[in-house]
Parts: C-alpha cells; sequence; structure tokens
C-alpha cells in the first residue's frame, strides 16, 4: 500500500467501535506482551522503533517487524493530537465487555478488584490502572462518565489495561465480594487484612465516597494522616491498598 492508503486504513480504523490508541512505544509494548489484538503500527522510523525494542523489550521485536509501516512524521501529526516521543502509534481493540465481565467474576479471585467511584482525572485512572497491573489485582472497575479506556488514561497507564480487566459498570452492578470502602474517616487500615477476593474501593478525587457506596461497605479502612491533612491523592490511595493486601501475603514470586 502507498501512504494515502495507509493513512486510509488508519483512519477507517480509528473510527471502528472499540478501538484503542496506543500512543507511543510503552503502550504499545505492553499491549503486545500482555496479549491486546494490535492491528495496526505506524512509526516515523522502523530502524529505530525496531532498535528501541532490542534494546528494552525483545519479546515484542518480531511482532512490530510484522506490523510496523513508515510513514513521515508530517503524516503522524495529523493522525493524532500529539506525536508521542518514540514517534509510534497503534490502534489496538479493546478487549469486549463480556471479557472482562468473566475475568472480573471468575472464581475463586486470587487479587482485589479495585473499584474506582466516579473518577474525574484521565491521569490518576491511568496510574491506577498501572498500579493494577503492576500488583496483579483482578481488575479495575470504574463508576461515572469517565471512559477507563480513553486514550489519555490508556497514555497514563502505559497500555497496561491489556494486563489487567479494566471495565465501567453501574454502582449496582459491582462485581462479587467484601467491599473494603477506603475512606479517611475509616477505622485504622493496620487493624484489618485485605482478602484475596476484596473489592477495594475509593471515592471521587473532590468529594470522596458517595452516600450510596459508604451503606454498601463491608468495612470502611484509613490511612492514617497527620492532623490538619485531609486526603491523600487518589492514586497514592489505591497503591497504599494494594500495596496492604501484597503485605500479607507470603513473599515470593507474583501470581
Ligand atoms: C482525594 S480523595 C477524596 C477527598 C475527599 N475530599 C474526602 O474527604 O474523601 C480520593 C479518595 O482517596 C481515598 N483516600 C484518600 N485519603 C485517604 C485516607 N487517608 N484513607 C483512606 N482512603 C483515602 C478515598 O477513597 C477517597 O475517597
Amino acid at each position: 500500500m502507498n501512504d494515502d492508503q495507509w493513512v486510509r486504513a488508519w483512519r477507517a480504523g480509528s473510527q471502528e467501535p472499540g478501538t484503542v490508541l496506543l500512543d507511543g512505544f510503552h503502550a504499545l509494548k505492553h499491549a503486545l506482551r500482555f496479549g491486546g489484538d494490535v492491528r495496526q503500527v505506524l512509526t516515523a522510523d522502523r530502524a529505530v522503533l525496531l532498535a528501541l525494542a532490542a534494546e528494552l523489550a525483545e519479546d515484542v521485536g518480531p511482532a512490530l517487524d510484522r506490523l510496523a509501516v513508515e510513514l513521515p512524521e508530517a503524516v503522524l501529526r495529523e493522525l493524532v493530537p500529539r506525536l508521542h516521543p518514540t514517534g509510534v502509534i497503534a490502534l489496538a481493540a479493546r478487549p469486549t465487555a463480556a471479557a472482562n465481565l468473566a475475568a472480573l467474576a471468575r472464581r475463586p479471585r486470587t487479587a482485589p478488584v479495585v473499584l474506582l467511584e466516579n473518577p474525574r482525572n484521565l491521569g490518576n485512572v491511568g496510574a491506577v490502572i498501572r498500579l493494577a497491573a503492576g500488583f496483579g489485582a483482578t481488575g479495575v472497575v470504574t463508576t461515572g462518565a469517565l471512559d477507563p479506556w480513553h486514550p489519555t488514561v490508556v497514555r497514563g497507564s502505559a497500555g497496561l489495561h491489556f494486563a489487567t480487566a479494566v471495565e465501567r459498570l453501574e454502582l449496582p452492578e459491582l462485581p462479587a465480594g467484601p467491599l473494603y470502602v477506603l475512606d479517611p474517616e475509616g477505622a485504622d487500615i493496620r487493624t484489618t487484612a485485605f482478602p484475596d477476593d476484596a473489592l477495594l474501593a475509593f471515592g471521587t478525587e473532590r468529594h470522596g465516597v458517595s452516600d450510596e457506596l459508604r451503606a454498601r461497605a463491608d468495612h470502611l479502612v484509613a490511612v492514617p494522616m497527620q492532623p490538619g491533612v485531609s486526603s491523600f491523592n487518589l492514586a497514592t490511595s489505591v497503591a497504599m491498598g494494594l500495596f496492604h493486601w501484597m503485605s500479607g501475603r507470603p513473599p515470593g514470586p507474583p501470581r
């Protein structure tokens, strides 16, 4: 295909429902590594891309060699709002809701699900998904209007959406499991351990946990703070919650 045909194919592919934009090398690397269905890869410099893979991620080199198409940088800049410094963009298929829901419902659950109630900040959600992938959480569920697969969120997670189950749900439809709501008003986190099948819930950035979610909590848990400090950042709170869960597990290789 010539350059124009590749551009047309990209524009058509990016309009297909369920398509995810992967912005930059690390998002693409993680999508390939964790089994994402990557459909198109455009790069401003194939040689540089393959050298980056050889240096940082040999496992994804063959897939990149097969998929990557070189186009002038000026053309790539017309296809995305802000070209990543690594000069590569890709399109992948978002896992279906059915696949995500099946992963979230699988029993026995061997690691918690993180619930973000009505998060507002795309960067926070990306950071949380990256944490969930790193800790081996079963998944991240969000409520509210924000799409957890928004390109900025995928950029923030470095593409680690493909390493965990990420889905938006309505509050009444939460996955099963004991509900631990993290809230500055809760009981000291050091007095409780999080079981592997826990649902760890966090409130929205500005207003915290809703009355509805608080009413459903089996446990309300706080990370103690110094007097005068009102709260921690959302993603930081998730990191502490997941670390608390991991600290209660025996040492050894990750699951
Ligand atoms: C930025 S905070 C929300 C601040 C909100 N004004 C409040 O008072 O809850 C976002 C979320 O992070 C979690 N969080 C923040 N600080 C916490 C703490 N000390 N203990 C437990 N969870 C905390 C809670 O889930 C909270 O809803």
